[in-house]
């Protein structure tokens, strides 16, 4: 086998064929890849990937390193740049000082203040889409729970952040979103796939998707510049932000992709974080019952995240096993070391969320599910990022506390009176796309409690 040197300094790499190193093996199951190197390279390994340098760390002091204390020294990885297509230059994929402007523009739609203005809303399709769920119960229905919690959240998201779509937008983005993205994943796994310019049958059919996005997001932005109507919304915000130093309004351009951002990083990840909370739910009858107990008792309609403890612990939990945002990539615009090693500038550098939250010596036990580990007198003493679903540093998610708040509201309410079933006794696989996916979706059978 002819193999791949890597350059001296660089972190050790396990063996791999020279064309695809072993990068096949990681795309495959990233999981089981990490889990099977860590013992013998960790806290940091060369993943030979083809043409291109990728190290993976797995250990949350230099997560802390990479993402926190050395971050100016540290670009987004090449992963992103497949989301450029569907996001363009927005919140997610934008760089330096220009993402930094855009994040002050944005940050105050997101603070905890602001987000207690959207509890009406998210309660009200929270308790729209239990309705749903009973009505299906009654019927003995199995749900498609991904679809279902995608769509939720993708209401919400919209409402919240955008002011009241019609839901022909909505059906429309939804599947312009759902391709795209879909591409993009594609591509993250196949990178030998051609460019989007080549204009093969699958090519094609994305451009169009993309192209039916831009009109129906021009079309709301043309709409609120014509009405002159503004709210509370994010989408107010951006329409009235000025630059500091020409006093011009963000062009149409960067309005839609910072739309397409928000649609995309605010709807996935709480639906998967949603599904999977459902499935644990559905799968650990102990915890099941003392959530139910909790929610019993605080009734109908409980709107206070504070008056229910183990919600938290539950999302927490769902969070910790099931991460939606399960792999964080950087790059070093200089060189930097880590470990000892030299990780040359340009090198992507992974860093599995899943993996770290699952290690057995920060978390015991590490595939039960057990929301009581995350205890305050039990975390105290983990490092601190035993723990970043939502990522950390400058770029953590900006939608943290609109993502907890959701998840507080929205799980007692599709509990409510209600559980859920598996049709199969096979756990749903994982499928790492852009975010932590069930195989196929989630299938589950909501019964009346
Ligand atoms: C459970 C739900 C969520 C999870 C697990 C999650 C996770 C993450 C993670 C890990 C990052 C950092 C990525 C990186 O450093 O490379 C991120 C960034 C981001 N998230 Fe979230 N997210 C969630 C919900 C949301 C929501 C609800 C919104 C908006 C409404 C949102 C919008 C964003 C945006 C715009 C960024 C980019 C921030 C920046 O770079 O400044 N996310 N998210």
């Amino acid at each position: 086998m002819l193999r791949l040197t890597i350059p001296p300094g660089m972190p050790p790499a396990p063996p791999g064929n020279w064309l695809s190193g072993t990068a096949s093996a990681f795309s495959r199951d990233p999981v089981a890849y990490i889990n099977r190197y860590s013992p013998v390279y960790a806290p940091v390994w060369t993943m030979m990937a083809r043409l291109r340098k990728v190290v993976l760390l797995n250990d949350p002091v230099w997560v802390k390193y990479v993402l926190a204390e050395n971050n100016k020294n540290y670009t987004k990885s090449f992963g992103y740049d497949l989301l450029r297509p569907l996001l363009g230059n927005g919140l997610l994929t934008s760089e330096g000082e220009f993402w930094m402007s855009q994040r002050r523009l944005m940050q105050p739609a997101f603070h905890k203040q602001a987000i207690l203005t959207f509890v009406e809303v998210m309660l009200e399709e929270g308790q729209r889409c239990a309705e749903r769920f009973r009505q299906a119960a009654d019927r003995g229905e199995t749900l498609n729970i991904s679809a279902e919690m995608s769509r939720v959240t993708m209401v919400i998201v919209s409402r919240c952040l955008l002011g009241m779509l019609v839901p022909g937008d909505l059906d429309r983005i939804s599947a312009s979103l759902e391709l795209a993205n879909r591409d993009a994943n594609h591509r993250i796994q196949h990178p030998f796939a051609l460019p989007m310019k080549v204009p093969t049958p699958g090519n094609l059919k994305v451009r169009r998707a993309l192209a039916e996005l831009d009109r129906t997001i021009n079309g709301i932005i043309a709409d609120r510049r014509r009405s002159g109507e503004r709210g509370t919304d994010l989408l107010s915000m951006l329409l009235e932000a000025r630059d500091a130093d020409t006093g011009e309004a963000m062009s149409d351009r960067q309005l839609r992709d910072e739309i397409a951002t928000i649609f995309i990083a605010g709807h996935e990840t709480t639906a998967n974080a949603l599904s999977w909370t459902l499935y644990a739910l559905a799968t650990n009858p102990e915890v099941e019952q003392k959530l139910c107990s909790e929610i019993d008792a605080a009734g109908a309609g409980a709107a206070d995240p504070a008056g229910l403890p183990y919600v938290r612990l539950v999302a927490r939990e769902s969070l910790r096993l099931y991460p939606p945002a399960w792999i964080v990539g950087r790059e070093p615009i200089a060189d930097d070391t880590i470990a000892g090693y030299t990780i040359p500038a340009g090198t992507s550098v992974l860093m599995p969320t899943v993996c770290i939250q699952r290690n057995p010596e920060f978390w015991p036990d590490p595939l039960a599910f057990k929301p009581e580990r995350h205890e305050e007198e039990r975390v105290k003493d983990l490092p601190k990022y035993a723990y970043f679903p939502f990522g950390g540093g400058p770029r953590i998610c900006i939608g943290i506390n609109f993502a907890w708040m959701e998840l507080f509201l929205l799980l007692p309410l599709l509990m409510q009176g209600l559980r859920y079933r598996t049709v199969s006794n096979a756990a749903p696989a994982l499928e790492h796309l852009i975010t932590l996916h069930p195989r196929g979706g989630m299938m589950l059978k909501p019964e009346r409690r």
